[in-house]
Parts: C-alpha cells; sequence; structure tokens
C-alpha cells in the first residue's frame, strides 16, 4: 500500500487514471463479444422436420451462435415449431434466455410461410415490429419489419428487414425492398437499417448486370456485406449468393466487424446428404462491434500518454 509514495507522490495519481483508462479501455472494446445477426432458410421448416433429432440438433447449433436469428420458411400455423426450437435451447445453455416474435402466415397461394425473429431476451429487445402494407402485392412475402435494441452507446437500435424473394419476381422484389427501406425509415425516423434473408440475388434468378442495377446498388449508402461469389448454398454442384445481408447507417457501418454464410456442414462434419436434411442454404451471419474500430488506437495512444506523463509534468519532489 501507498509504495510508490517514495518516489514523491506524484506516480501515483497517474497510475490511477492509467489503471482507470485501461479498465475503461477494457469495458468499451475487448471483453465483450460482438453482437451476431444471423439470417436462415431453414427451408419448408414443420413441426414433423423438427421433431427429427438430427435436424433439431443442427438448427439448435445454428440458432445458438446468434443474438438474433431471422428463419423464413417457417411452416405452421401454431407455434409449435418455435417453441420446440426454444425448449431445445434452454436446454443446450439454460443461462441464456429466448424469445420470439413472428409474422402470419404470408404467400399467395394455398403455400404460405412465415417469418420468424429468434432473439436473446437476456440481450436485446423487441421496441416495434410492423408487417409491410403491400397493397400493390409486389411481394410474394412482404417484408415483416421489427426493430431491436443493441448493447452499445454508438447504436442503441437498429431496424431489421427480412426477405424472402420468390425465384421468378427478384428483380422486382429487390426494388420494391427499396420502399420498405424508405418506409421503415420515415416511421420510426431511423435509418439504421438491415436488410436480411434469401434475396435469391444469383445464378439464373439474377444476372450480374441486373444486380448491379438494383436501387439498392444504385442508391448509395447500401453497404452489401455477404459479397457477389460467396456461396451460400449447400450443394457442391451450386455456388450462389443467393442469400445476403445489407447494411445501411453510419452506426451499423463503424461497428461491422465480420460478416460470412456459416458453413454449417463443415463445422458440424456433415455429408452434403445429412446437411441437406437440414436445409440447401447456409445461414448468412453479421457481426457488430459495440464500439467502432477507430477507438481502440485512440485509447491506446492515451494510455501510453499516460504512462509517459509523470516523467515530465510531476512536479520535483
Ligand atoms: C404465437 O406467438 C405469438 C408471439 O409470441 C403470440 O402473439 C400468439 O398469440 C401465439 N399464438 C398462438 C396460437 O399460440
Ligand atoms: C404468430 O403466429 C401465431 C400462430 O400462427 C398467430 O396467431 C399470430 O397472429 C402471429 N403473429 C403475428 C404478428 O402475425
Ligand atoms: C464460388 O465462385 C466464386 C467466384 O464467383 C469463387 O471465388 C468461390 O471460390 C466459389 N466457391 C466455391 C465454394 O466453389
Amino acid at each position: 500500500m501507498g509504495s510508490l509514495d517514495s518516489s514523491g507522490g506524484t506516480l501515483q495519481p497517474y497510475a490511477a487514471m492509467c489503471g482507470l483508462a485501461v479498465l475503461l479501455f477494457i469495458f468499451l472494446t475487448g471483453g465483450t463479444e460482438a453482437f451476431r445477426i444471423c439470417a436462415f432458410n431453414a427451408q419448408r421448416l414443420t413441426l414433423a422436420k423438427v421433431a427429427r433429432e438430427e435436424v433439431i440438433d443442427a438448427l439448435v447449433r445454428i440458432l445458438a451462435r446468434c443474438d438474433i436469428m431471422v428463419l423464413q420458411e417457417v411452416v405452421d400455423s401454431s407455434n409449435t415449431t418455435i417453441s420446440l426450437l426454444l425448449r431445445e435451447l434452454k436446454r443446450l445453455d439454460s443461462a441464456r434466455h429466448y424469445s420470439f416474435l413472428n409474422s402470419s402466415l404470408l404467400g399467395r397461394s394455398t403455400y404460405k410461410e412465415k417469418y420468424v425473429f429468434i432473439y436473446r431476451s437476456d440481450k436485446t429487445q423487441v421496441l416495434n415490429s410492423y408487417q409491410y402494407d403491400d397493397s400493390d402485392d409486389l411481394f410474394a412475402r412482404e417484408p415483416f419489419v421489427a426493430q431491436f435494441t443493441l448493447p452499445s452507446k454508438i447504436l442503441p437500435s437498429v431496424v431489421l428487414v427480412p426477405l424472402h424473394t420468390t425465384p421468378k419476381d427478384v428483380e422486382k422484389e429487390l426494388n420494391a425492398l427499396y420502399d420498405v427501406f424508405l418506409d421503415v425509415s420515415q416511421r420510426w425516423q431511423s435509418k439504421e437499417v438491415i436488410l436480411l434473408g434469401d434475396f435469391n440475388a444469383d445464378c439464373a434468378s439474377l444476372t450480374k448486370k441486373r444486380l448491379n442495377q438494383l436501387l439498392l446498388r444504385t442508391e448509395a449508402g447500401f453497404h452489401w456485406v455477404i459479397p457477389d461469389g460467396e456461396d451460400t448454398t449447400v450443394r457442391a454442384s451450386t455456388n450462389c449468393t443467393y442469400d445476403r445481408i445489407v447494411l445501411h447507417g453510419q452506426g451499423c457501418q463503424s461497428l461491422l466487424q465480420a460478416a460470412a454464410a456459416f458453413d454449417f456442414p463443415r463445422s458440424f462434419q456433415l455429408t452434403e446428404e445429412e446437411a441437406l436434411s437440414i436445409s440447401d442454404h447456409y445461414p448468412v451471419e453479421v457481426e457488430l462491434n459495440r464500439e467502432a474500430h477507430s477507438v481502440q488506437p485512440l485509447c491506446l495512444t492515451m494510455l501510453l500518454l499516460l504512462a509517459l506523463l509523470p516523467t515530465h509534468l510531476g512536479p520535483v519532489a
């Protein structure tokens, strides 16, 4: 205790400040893992499908990676499929809390599916949600939009806009998605928006030329973080970037840490056939930090300065 005082009593306040800065540094940057948002076309997810042990095992391990997951192709008129998933998630890690938010069943024919957000309710909350009013019937499955809190001072909340396009109308739907962006950014006065899902934005469904002419490509401010060329399909015979994540807003972009498709067959060591029993798509994932990257070098510089200061500025004892 107080051993530093023998050097003249000037070092201690600086040492304390330095310690405080280190703690602050750890609090702001390290010590806290990134927040992961995912989208997964779970290919006709029915109760019968999740009742299969190998399917639910893989699904739960995929879900456990995500703080918010946007599931698509959930084919269930009740909540039982999702309830089963939540129960198994809870069994995997009882310290975590999960909740969900679902759309109604959407579709033009008798085949209908819903969007379901499954989220860590111990890390994030739903602030708002609404079903986009698709009065011109531009979408087969119009986005079910939701705003979530984030554990970040820079970005306290983010809007998620899911879309699963129908393969024969990809260009029309993706241009209409720009209108959904305008609608939600005006409604909730927020331009921090993530558009995500199985856009079918590649291969036979959308040529490279038309892809680059989309409003979401030509209008400024949209950042496609799953790059063209990244394979989001399970089959070895296909290589298409169907599933996408598009960020909009300063906050989102400054916090971006990583984005990629999750090759679950490789991670879980599944054969192609085994993997296809879960889905023909990979999930896509984006990780957001709590603080912008540029904070880190600044903190380090401040720490260095603090460490050097006493020898120059301390009054002579
Ligand atoms: C299903 O879950 C949603 C969201 O929690 C809830 O609003 C709805 O009432 C539930 N419906 C049934 C039939 O349980
Ligand atoms: C969620 O699903 C349940 C069961 O199908 C349904 O009763 C409820 O209306 C759905 N929620 C919304 C917001 O449509
Ligand atoms: C898919 O194609 C892209 C080029 O468009 C290539 O860079 C990538 O390695 C391919 N991926 C696989 C898994 O074949």
